[in-house]
């Protein structure tokens, strides 16, 4: 199958968006692969903090994004073989991965790698970026939005649950804080891609988020199939 023909869906949108949920459920029933490229940042944020890289060092925050040596393997991410799932959702890590994301040598460094989770089957892909920058062709594009409060919520439950601590307060404040960064940055800012279409999520479950991605894909490839292009 050439690569260009694989079909892509991409889910955007700010943290916690409900993206990850979605983009994976959405991956499990199509019986597609799942791209998490927010993590991608992450190890790197937490890879450059276990080498004592400075924050400022963007020349070493880009090797240390080249140099990656991390796997997947369902929901399960490892970083020189070592299970660091839970350790790059630490609040610290995920600062410092959106401060680090406005680097364009690190962008740089993981597009070609985000490029290679493109294989038979199909590809779901969430981000900030999958479908204006990484994937501008892809079959679908989604956008999901959530209200800063129903996203710090969400947040707050998913710390609570995984036994870490969480305080309202401050995870408002990160994540408009986080929010701001990732929008402003020049290069490959947070937005909707022109052809993406947009899912408010703050009152819908992940399921009913699910259900109305499956049913844009099913349209989308019914187009497809009627005009089929070059991708
Ligand atoms: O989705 P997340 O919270 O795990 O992402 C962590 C940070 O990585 C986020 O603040 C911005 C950055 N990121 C990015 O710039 N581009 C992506 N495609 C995914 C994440």
């Amino acid at each position: 199958m050439p690569l260009t023909t694989i079909p892509v869906i991409t889910i955007d949108g700010p943290t916690a968006s409900g993206k990850g949920t979605v983009a994976h459920l959405v991956a499990v029933r199509l019986g597609l692969h799942y791209l998490d490229s927010g993590a991608l940042y992450r190890l790197t944020a937490l890879s450059a903090m276990r080498k004592h890289i400075d924050p400022t060092d963007e020349h070493g925050l880009a090797k240390a994004a080249a140099g990656l040596n991390c796997h997947f393997n369902g929901e399960h991410v490892f970083l020189s073989n070592e299970d660091v799932s839970a350790a790059i959702r630490a609040e610290e890590v995920g600062n410092l991965a959106s401060r680090i994301a406005t680097l364009p040598t690190v962008r740089q460094a993981l597009y070609a790698l985000q490029l290679g989770f493109r294989s038979p089957p199909g590809l779901v892909a969430d981000g900030r970026d999958m479908g204006t920058v990484i994937f501008p062709r892809a079959t679908l594009k989604v956008f999901l939005t959530a209200s800063a409060e129903a996203r710090a919520g969400r947040r707050f439950k998913q710390l609570i649950a995984k036994g870490m601590s969480a305080n309202m307060h401050d995870l408002l404040k990160d994540l408009n804080e986080r929010d701001a960064r990732d929008a402003n940055r020049t290069i490959a800012p947070l937005r909707p891609a022109e052809d993406a279409y947009l899912l408010e999520t703050s009152n819908m479950t992940a399921e009913a988020a699910v259900t109305q991605v499956l049913a844009w894909y099913a349209a989308a490839r019914k187009r497809e199939e009627s005009h089929p292009a070059v991708k």
